[in-house]
This record gives structure tokens, C-alpha cells and sequence, in this order.
């Protein structure tokens, strides 16, 4: 389905971005993954996904620097000649109630969620208008749809790319990019891992099929979203959270 085309996904190195990334390389695109420069990790995802047998490479660097977004996107076209799908994943949260949040964490992710996403389609919408062609995937939240106590700053970011997520769609519908996002709910992963028992149980019992997502369950839907199956959806916002808000 994916065959000689060339995905990047930022954050890739574990969770939902290495989920991402090895979802789309079993349907034969590759890839390209991206992770912060500590992220160890990230090197060892490479490792599993030429194991699937098509090319990656890692390019480290922080979604926040436009100077380092400007080296993965070139990078990925040096090695691949192309960027097909790219997929904006790296995400963080700093939990805390709206009166006792500080400012620097409310910078920090603004900073890497919404800015980040900024930096990396303005960088690769002029390598995708060349070709004539391209799908870029956000990733953001239901809690950017439905608020959330204490993620005001997350939240925030979720829903501004909900918005960069319907401009980006319109502004280039008409040069062939289409631009989607996914908004997961409760999905296991590091960053759900740290939730207290308390705020986990809250969330359980909101979701209609009673269970909470699986990685694999979003990368799914980024699948679909980066074929040509969703040739004619862009703008779009799909939630995949078993049916938590509806
Ligand atoms: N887990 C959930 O329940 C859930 C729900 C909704 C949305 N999401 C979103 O899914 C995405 C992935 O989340 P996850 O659960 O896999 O979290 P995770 O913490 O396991 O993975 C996030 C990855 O992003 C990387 N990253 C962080 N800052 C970065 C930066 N500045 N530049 C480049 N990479 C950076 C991290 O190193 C990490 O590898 C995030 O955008 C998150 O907001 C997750």
C-alpha cells in the first residue's frame, strides 16, 4: 500500500511514533524517524524497522528548532529523494491545576506540541508542493476537543493543532497536500503510564468498550490516513478512543 514512498514521524524513538513508524514500514513505506537527541531508544526502533525490511535512518533533533526540523526534512529528501507522509507525534505533557500551572510550563508545551508541528509542516509543505503531493498527520488529543482539569497548557496546544490542522488543509487542498489529524484518548503508553490510579479509573469508566487503546490502534488510523484509501479526506479530525467522546 505504501511502497517506495517515504514517511517521517517525529517523536518516533517509542509509544505512538514507534508504533506509527513500524505500522507504515510492514506496509512497505520508509522511514525516517526523529527523536530528541537523548533519545537512545530511538537508534534500537531502527533497528526493528529495517528488520521489516525497508530503509530507515534516525535524525535526531527537537521539533522546537527550526534550524534542526530544516536538517530532518533535508536529510530525509538527501536520503530518500521524496517525503510522502509526514506525521507530527512528539508530544509532552506538564499536568497541573490552571492556578498553580507556571509559565514555563505552559511555554514549554505550547512550545513542543503546537510550535513544533508549526515548524515541521512549514518546513516540509515546500518540499511536498514540488511534488505536487503529500499527506501530513497531526497528532492531537480529544482533550483539545473536550478540555480537560489540569492540562489547560495541553489542551491548549491539542486544540491549536486541531486549527493549524483545518488551515494547513486549506491552504494547500488545492497544490494535492492533504492534512488530517488523529485525536487519541486514553491510549497505554510512558506518558499515560504516570497517571495516578485515581485519574486512570476516571477514564475507564467514561469509555463506552471498555477498554483502553492499544498503540496500534492509532497507527491504524495514521495508515489510512497516509494511503491513498483517504484520498479525498482532508481537514479532519478522527478520534480514536473507543468511544469516549461522542
Ligand atoms: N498516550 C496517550 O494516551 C495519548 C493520548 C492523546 C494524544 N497523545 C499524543 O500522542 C503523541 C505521542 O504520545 P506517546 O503517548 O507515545 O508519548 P511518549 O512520551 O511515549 O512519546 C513521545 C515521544 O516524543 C518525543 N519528543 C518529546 N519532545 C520532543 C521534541 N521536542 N522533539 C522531538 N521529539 C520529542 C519523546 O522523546 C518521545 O519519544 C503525543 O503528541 C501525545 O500528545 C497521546
Amino acid at each position: 500500500m505504501l511502497k517506495g514512498k517515504t514517511a517521517v514521524i517525529t517523536g518516533s524513538g517509542r509509544g505512538i511514533g514507534k508504533a506509527i513508524a513500524m505500522k507504515l514500514a510492514g506496509f512497505g513505506a520508509n522511514i525516517v524517524i526523529n527523536d530528541i537527541p537523548s533519545s537512545d531508544y530511538a537508534d534500537q526502533t531502527c533497528e526493528e524497522i529495517k528488520a521489516l525490511g525497508v530503509e530507515a535512518i534516525v535524525v535526531k533533533g527537537d521539533v522546537r528548532s527550526s534550524e534542526d526540523v530544516a536538517n530532518l526534512v533535508k536529510t530525509a529528501v538527501d536520503k530518500f529523494g521524496r517525503i510522502d507522509i509526514f506525521v507530527n507525534n512528539a508530544g509532552i505533557t506538564r499536568d497541573g491545576l490552571m492556578l498553580r500551572m507556571s509559565e514555563e510550563d505552559w511555554d514549554l508545551v505550547l512550545d513542543i506540541n503546537l510550535k513544533g508541528a508549526f515548524n515541521c509542516i512549514k518546513a516540509v509543505s515546500r518540499i511536498m508542493m514540488k511534488q505536487k503531493g503529500g499527506s501530513i498527520i497531526n497528532i492531537a488529543s480529544v482533550v483539545g476537543e473536550m478540555g480537560n482539569p489540569g492540562q489547560a497548557n495541553y489542551s491548549a496546544s491539542k486544540a491549536g493543532l486541531i486549527g493549524l490542522t483545518k488551515t494547513t488543509a486549506k491552504e494547500f487542498a488545492k497544490k494535492g497536500i492533504r492534512c488530517n489529524a488523529v485525536a487519541p484518548g486514553f491510549i497505554a503508553s510512558d506518558m499515560t503510564d504516570k497517571l495516578s490510579d485515581e485519574v486512570k479509573k476516571q477514564y475507564y469508566a467514561g469509555i463506552p468498550m471498555g477498554r483502553f487503546g492499544d498503540v496500534g490502534d492509532v497507527a491504524d488510523v495514521v495508515a489510512f490516513l497516509a494511503s491513498d484509501l483517504s484520498g479525498y479526506v482532508t481537514g479532519q479530525v478522527i478520534n480514536v478512543d473507543g468511544g469516549l467522546l461522542m
